[in-house]
């Protein structure tokens, strides 16, 4: 596998797999890579000649007093990953490469009403910050297809919005959410739960599960149901952040019976913030 580290060689690299033809599957990543990421390189595989990965902790993302300093990383299993998912390539770009003015000065590229919902409203910054890297990353590689995981539900519409908005030639593909035996979405932050705190976390997926069963069951009192389940969420040692039962384009809060649905979710467990999404 191809480890790049300068833009020179990253270019050089995706170009002459174009001059030869060949289709570029792109799977942006920040690294500390668990199962749900190496699902995203065989999707990736699966639907293209070359896969190019990149590992870089956007600094871009995080709000203040988020864990920027403290997210893990771990390169050396990742690569290893990596190549045993052959992937081609993993681009693994410094801040400085980036972002050579620094942030404040940055050009940045925003989504607006998809990213001020939800995670939005209490990460002011994370979704710009988001869009910003994506559509950097995407200058640089010139991917055909790209691949997302849904777990990050919000992320991935707003991602899918600001390609059709900025008539990027790419092809977003959503990947359904890998999760431990007991229910707990896949995630780098769950490595910060204490033993007590990972017993407690698929208490979120379970509830995100009655909420799903009570709307099928034809309950459509969304409100409610939205507060029923953050009050379940208490319960089980949470502090919910939101639950929203949404339009699944608009993610607009839904109203309408026939409308297709995801219910998103945020709760902190101690100090680490996790998120989940159920789609109806
Ligand atoms: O989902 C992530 O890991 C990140 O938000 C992404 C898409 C790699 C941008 O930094």
């Amino acid at each position: 596998m191809n480890i790049v580290t300068t833009i020179a060689e990253l270019r050089e690299l995706t170009a002459s797999w174009r001059r030869a033809g060949q289709k570029i599957a792109f799977v942006p990543t920040m690294g500390n890579l668990h199962q749900g990421h190496l699902q995203l390189v065989d999707v990736a595989k699966s639907r293209a000649d070359k896969v190019i990965t990149s590992i870089f902790v956007n600094p871009m993302q995080f709000g203040q007093n988020e864990d920027l300093a403290s997210y893990p990383r771990t390169l050396e299993a990742d690569i290893a990953g990596l190549t045993r998912h052959a992937a081609d390539a993993v681009f693994t770009p410094t801040p400085q490469l980036m972002y050579p003015r620094g942030l404040d000065v940055q050009t940045f590229v925003e989504v607006p009403q998809l990213g001020d919902l939800h995670c939005g409203a209490n990460r002011p910054g994370h979704f710009r910050g988001v869009s910003t890297i994506v559509c950097k990353l995407f200058n640089l590689v010139q991917p055909d297809i790209a691949c997302f995981g849904k777990k990050d539900f919000q992320q991935l519409a707003i991602i899918r919005q600001m390609v059709t908005d900025l008539s990027l030639p790419i092809e977003i593909i959503g990947v359904a959410t890998e999760r431990a035996g007991d229910g707990l979405a896949l995630s780098s932050r769950n490595g910060y739960l204490s033993k007590d705190e990972r017993a407690k976390a698929p208490a979120l997926y379970q509830v995100l599960q009655q909420l799903k069963a009570q709307i099928a069951g034809g309950n459509h009192d969304y409100r409610a149901l939205e507060q029923q389940a953050k009050a379940q969420l208490a319960v089980a040692g949470f502090v919910p952040d939101y639950v929203n039962i949404s339009n699944q384009q608009s993610l607009t809060l839904a109203v309408d019976p026939a409308e297709p649905k995801v219910i998103l979710a945020a709760a902190k467990l101690g100090s680490t913030r996790l998120i989940d999404n159920l789609e109806l």
